[in-house]
């Protein structure tokens, strides 16, 4: 396997102005044409790459376009990964996402080696908070059962008794059978799950950098402005949703898009997001209040080059830890995501 590792630098030949015409023809409003033969040698690279190493590419939808639609194998969002990690049958992984993400993919194919890009591609809600924390939650409100938001480090949820997705986190805190139970980071997808729920929740003050940003303002703007249909991530500020004509997370997201198929729609959520969609739907017009993860761009084409070509970096979690965060991930995986639209 590792006689691949010196291979050259990938460089522009013509011929792939014709080999990759239809995936140009998708692209063609996402990415600037000047980028394109820069972009092309490396996916040509990697699709080449990620057959001899019989490996799969999973993607965030959060990654920009020619890594969402020119080199992975498996796209959608934290739940749709996770489950994709644990279903998976090849040996090896490229997970393009941030850490946790990464870190989940690892707890859940404990078996597999899992590859990331960029290891230092953290989230502000997983530094939030630590393990130390959620042990002080719990002595504090002992009895009252921890759901951690899959946002997090490995250590955190080993804490807990089960992690969520913004897929599924009303549903796990119902499982949890308890009339109070302690929700963190997130305080505003907390918050949005509170009221949707007669659970009472126990809040953490962790955000997400990206989503806290946008304010009711732009949101009223991309309507008044744009005649534009206001669709919100939960991570959003609470004053954001009140103004959305829907507010889910990335997957449901992508169902209302495909149900009610909008002229116009204002996505206030990760920029990236919108840009993926275009492609999806050509018949809606994106006005993009744009935010973008600085995280979630670490992840390059070239480090994706680099780490299936080297076969590092590895992500690694210790075994005591993995046991008991694989427990609060499968719980969450049992619960499924809700697919109310
Ligand atoms: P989902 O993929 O669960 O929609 O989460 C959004 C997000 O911010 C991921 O980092
Ligand atoms: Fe974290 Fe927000 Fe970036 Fe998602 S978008 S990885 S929640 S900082």
């Amino acid at each position: 396997m590792h006689d691949l590792a010196h291979l050259p630098v990938p460089v522009w030949r013509d011929e792939l102005a014709n080999e990759y015409a239809a995936l140009g023809a998708r692209l063609e409003h996402l990415v600037p044409c000047l980028e394109w033969p820069l972009h092309l040698p490396l996916i040509d690279a990697i699709n080449k790459l990620k057959q001899q190493r019989g490996a799969v590419i999973m993607a965030h939808s959060y990654q920009s376009p020619e890594i969402f639609h020119g080199v992975a194998d498996v796209t959608g969002d934290s739940f749709a990964l996770a489950q994709a990690a644990a279903d998976c049958d090849a040996q090896l992984i490229v997970l393009c996402g941030v850490h946790f993400m990464a870190e989940s993919a690892k707890i859940l194919a404990p078996h597999k080696t899992v590859l990331t890009p960029d290891p230092t591609a953290g989230c502000s809600l997983a530094a939030s908070i630590t393990a130390a924390d959620v042990r002080a939650l719990r002595a504090q409100y002992p009895g009252v059962p921890v759901v951690s938001y899959v946002n997090t480090s490995a250590a955190v949820k080993a804490e807990s008794d089960a992690c969520c997705t913004s897929a599924n986190a009303v549903q796990v805190v119902e499982a949890m059978g308890s009339a109070r139970v302690i929700f963190v980071p997130d305080r505003f997808l907390g918050s949005y799950v509170a009221s949707q729920t007669r659970v009472e929740l126990l809040l953490w003050n962790g955000r997400c950098e990206v989503h806290e940003k946008f304010t009711a303002q732009q949101a009223r703007h991309a309507r008044e402005r744009f005649d534009a249909k206001l669709v919100a991530h939960p991570e959003c500020p609470p004053e954001v949703w009140a103004e959305a004509d829907f507010v889910g997370s990335t997957s449901a997201m992508v169902r209302w898009l495909a149900k009610e198929q909008p002229a116009r729609v204002a996505l206030i959520t990760e920029c990236s997001m919108a840009d993926n969609l275009r492609a999806q739907f050509p018949r809606t017009e994106f006005i993009k209040p744009c935010n973008l993860c600085p995280h979630m761009q670490q992840i390059t084409l070239q480090n994706i080059y680099s780490c299936l070509r080297d076969l590092r970096p590895a992500v690694e979690v210790p075994a005591e830890v993995a046991a008991r965060a694989r427990t609060a991930l499968t719980r969450m995986l049992a619960v499924g995501r809700r697919e109310t639209v």
